[in-house]
């Protein structure tokens, strides 16, 4: 039974996926077995069979290296909008059973699973007659800790700092942030600070655009798991 940690975003489009593919790569290039998750993907690239492709996990196993089997997603939408929305169009609502068993499937081949995912921490899983579930509840329901990748730039302290929060008082440890699209300067110095200040937790790595490995240990990041 391996070790799990969750990877979360200020937002959509922040570079979850990217940070994600980074970390995996760290973790097996270190000689660990490392593997994906992700619950819920919205947005694939459709073929002209009707096949869905998973982008997110196509990603992250291009630039770690894993194979396809490594990288798993339970539900793919064709639509890009939130899962809840996605699922609605599509009539396919999210069953968290089976989320919690691939969970718990990946999790059981793998030493380091990395799971990222949908848009920010308030994103809706399912919302219908039968279910009101957002990702956070998700997050609780599997027991991870959470890993926040933010934007270095203007605006990365009141996104951080509402995520770090919210994660609080729903209970989700906050093992720290990674800032995305570094490229330094007074005020990105300042925002590591300031985040810092606020929420007590560290700024971890500092990811440059076009980063093809993590500024950070692969023993440091592999004790962010449990
Ligand atoms: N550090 C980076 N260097 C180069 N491209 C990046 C970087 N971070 C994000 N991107 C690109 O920006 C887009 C959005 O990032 P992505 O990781 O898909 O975001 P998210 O998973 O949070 O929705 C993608 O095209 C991704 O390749
Ligand atoms: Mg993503």
């Amino acid at each position: 039974m391996g070790k799990a940690l969750f990877i979360t975003g200020t937002g959509t489009d922040i570079g979850k996926t990217y940070v994600t593919g980074l970390i995996v790569k760290k973790l097996r290039d270190a000689g660990l077995r490392a593997g994906y998750y992700k619950a819920a993907l919205s947005g694939a690239e459709t073929l002209a069979d009707g096949t869905l492709l998973p982008g997110d996990a196509l990603h992250v196993a291009h630039t770690a290296g894993l194979a396809p089997e490594d990288a798993a997603v339970s539900y793919i939408y064709r639509d890009a909008v939130s899962p809840h929305l996605a699922a609605q169009i599509e009539g396919r609502p999210m069953d968290f059973d089976k989320v919690e068993q691939d969970f718990h499937t990946a999790k059981e081949r793998m030493d380091y699973l990395t799971v990222e995912g949908s848009g920010g921490i308030i994103c809706p899983l399912r919302w219908d007659n039968e279910e009101h579930v957002i990702l956070d509840d998700l997050a609780l329901r599997l027991g991870l800790s959470a890993l926040v990748v933010a934007d270095a730039g203007l605006g990365t302290i009141n996104a951080a700092v509402l995520t770090a929060e919210h994660l609080k008082m729903r209970g989700i440890p906050l093992k720290g942030f990674i800032f995305n699209n570094w490229t330094g300067g007074t005020m990105q110095e300042d925002n590591v600070k300031m985040v810092e200040a606020l929420t007590g937790a560290p700024v971890l790595a500092r990811v440059e655009h076009g980063d093809a490995a993590l500024p950070m240990a692969a023993d440091a990041l592999a004790a962010l798991y449990d």
